[in-house]
């Protein structure tokens, strides 16, 4: 780190800053009404697809992606309902979320390069707690694998923040980095005072997520996690985030610069390294397809 590198350019702390940005994206009236939708044990499927219906651009992007090889059906889909039906509901809202994501983000011009990097590696990583829920818990948990990708796509979504809304602290950050293998967050502390975690868990409480995905977002690297039943996606993150830096070949901190996985973690899902490589190769294998994925949700 460079001497002098912890002050704040400004007197006010980076997180009240980040509270007053109006232009802080918001999420698109369709996937604030899923989410409601989808918690509510009364909902059908005809009553989340009537609401991704009424947005005939979310809709016609969400077919696109149902149908691409990312999840290999036998047949395609024609429409909403009938991918619902198929796919599942909690699918169906990761579909929502990322083309939200993509949308909400689209319009800042900074750091498009940057921008690219984290989407690849959140949907690498999304990609890695799907496969690591499939591949590591019973069927039963087939809800947790939808969740596991949902949180993969969003657990970094705190550095987006930065590059799109804090261009100057983004360059300090980045000039900071250079400087040293520390993990991010550290860099980010020392730098702005707050941490992408921090940040990303204050947009997914601004976005209303269940709470979940915002305790993963929170403690994706430090899981110290204050609720004992957001533990195990939370650890699922940390993991696939892992899976996800070591698979890429463009690694979003550097050629071979990989973080530490917490040793309790790989404990409890007795993980050594053989399983690890393993894993590694699949998340590989997947990256292909979840960039098609990545075009799709993006393309009007
Ligand atoms: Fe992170
Ligand atoms: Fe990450």
């Amino acid at each position: 780190m460079k001497q002098g590198s912890s002050t704040v350019g400004t007197n006010r702390p980076v997180m009240d800053r980040i509270k007053d940005i109006q232009s802080l994206p918001t999420p698109p009236l369709v996937f604030t009404q899923i989410n409601r939708v989808i918690n509510d044990p009364q909902a059908s499927a005809y009553d989340v697809a009537a609401i991704v219906s009424e947005d005939p651009g979310i809709a016609a992007r969400i077919l696109r992606m149902a149908n691409s090889a990312y999840y290999g059906l036998p047949q395609p889909v024609s429409s909403i309902r009938q991918a619902i039906i198929i796919l599942g509901m909690d699918a169906l809202r990761s579909l929502v979320l990322s083309v939200s994501l993509m949308d909400a983000f689209a319009t800042s011009p900074l750091e498009r390069e940057y921008q690219d990097l984290i989407w690849r590696h959140s949907l690498s990583t999304a990609s890695a707690a799907r496969l690591f829920f499939c591949s590591r818990f019973s069927s039963g948990q087939i809800r947790g694998s939808e969740e596991g990708f949902a949180a993969g796509l969003l657990h970094d979504i705190g550095k987006m923040v930065i590059a799109c809304h804090l261009p100057a602290e983004r360059s300090r950050i980045r000039s900071n980095l250079d400087y040293g293998v520390l993990e991010d967050r550290f860099v980010e502390q020392e730098t702005i005072g707050v941490t992408h975690e921090e940040i990303g868990a204050y947009l997914a409480e601004r976005w209303e997520l269940p709470p979940i995905l915002q305790s993963a977002i929170r403690h994706h690297h430090d899981l110290n996690v204050a609720n004992p039943d957001h533990r195990l996606l939370s650890r699922v993150i940390h993991v696939a985030d892992y899976l996800a830096h070591a698979a890429s070949p463009t690694n979003l901190r550097g050629a071979g610069v990989l973080p530490t996985i917490d040793p309790e973690t790989y404990g409890e899902f007795r993980l050594d390294v053989q399983t690890m490589e393993e894993l590694v190769a699949k998340v590989r294998e997947d990256f292909g397809r979840a960039e098609t994925f990545l075009e799709m949700a993006r393309s009007a």
